[in-house]
């Protein structure tokens, strides 16, 4: 193996990536106008992060189920198929939440349908493997800043008590419990270090460039935004951050490392504990399980 090639692929341990069927409910007027407490620019922030979610996560599947047949090892074929039932029961949860969202204003729908076009585009345009690559990349992001929220309860605080917090810690478990396989896939059917790591620069630079776009454009839809006062002091409080950490910084640069692999975050006692917490005989979403 040279530093740059593919590292040869190793056997897939056991871990558990199963569906989840759940159902939540976003009743009119159960969320405030900034439901991520009170802050403007967060609010739109996690607004266009749910509304690109569903059409993500059809690419992630799509690029995954395209090498589906060319996998031998039965335990990532397994988790494989956790992987594609976890993301489309996200899809469809973020698609439900983000109706809500655009009754409130925030401009979902179009967010939606823009990376649902980009990403047919890149479909056709791009080699399998580049996708399957910028699958992997993505899916440590979602990973890092998943894992990040079940850690730390300032970041969890923000979410107040409501249905947006159930969800995204919900998706955020099972972003860390299958955090491994579309890497592992794509080391799987012989994708290179070196494709794994450009496709990650190519993919962060795209994703920043959206989020920042995506939110500038739906807080111009907002009228909260032409009140210099609030828009100073949720700016200043970006800088703050829970989710702009140096160790989340830390931790995604990490996948730039030659070698790296998402199970050298260790995240076992972190889900044991979530797992409890969500889905045990006394957990606050076992009644959302359906
Ligand atoms: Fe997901
Ligand atoms: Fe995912």
């Amino acid at each position: 193996m040279t530093t740059t090639g593919n590292l040869a692929p190793r056997p897939v341990p056991r871990r558990t990536v199963h569906v989840r069927r759940v159902r939540f409910s976003h009743p009119d007027g159960a969320l405030r106008r900034h439901y991520v407490d009170g802050d403007l620019v967060m609010s739109h922030v996690l607004a266009v992060l749910s509304a690109t979610f569903p059409p993500g996560e059809d690419f992630f599947v799509r690029a995954v189920r395209h090498y589906r047949d060319q996998i031998t090892d039965l335990e990532l074929t397994a988790q494989v198929r956790g992987f594609i039932g976890q993301e489309v029961v996200h899809g469809r949860e973020h698609d439900h939440l983000n109706q809500a969202l655009r009754q409130m204003g925030y401009p979902t729908q179009l967010i939606h349908r823009f990376i649902d076009k980009v990403l047919i585009l890149f479909d056709r345009a791009l080699p399998a493997r580049v996708r399957l690559g910028f699958t992997a990349g993505l899916e440590h992001y979602t990973a890092t800043i998943a894992e990040h929220l079940l850690t730390d309860p300032r970041a969890q605080a923000l979410l107040g008590d409501t249905e947006v917090r159930s969800i995204l810690l919900w998706h955020a478990l099972e972003e860390s419990e299958h955090k491994a396989v579309a890497f592992d896939v794509y080391r799987a059917v012989g994708g290179t270090e070196r494709m794994r790591i450009w496709t990650m620069r190519v993919i962060s630079t795209l994703l920043i460039a959206h989020v920042v776009a995506a939110t500038a454009l739906s807080m111009l839809t907002d009228r909260a935004t032409y009140n210099p006062i609030r828009l100073v002091h949720s700016l200043a409080r970006l800088r703050h951050s829970p989710f702009l950490t140096r160790e989340v910084i830390r931790a995604l640069r990490a996948y730039n490392r030659r070698r790296f692999h998402p199970d050298d975050i260790d995240s076992t006692q972190l889900l044991e504990h979530w797992r409890a917490e969500l889905f045990g005989p006394q957990g606050t979403l076992t009644g959302k399980l359906k």
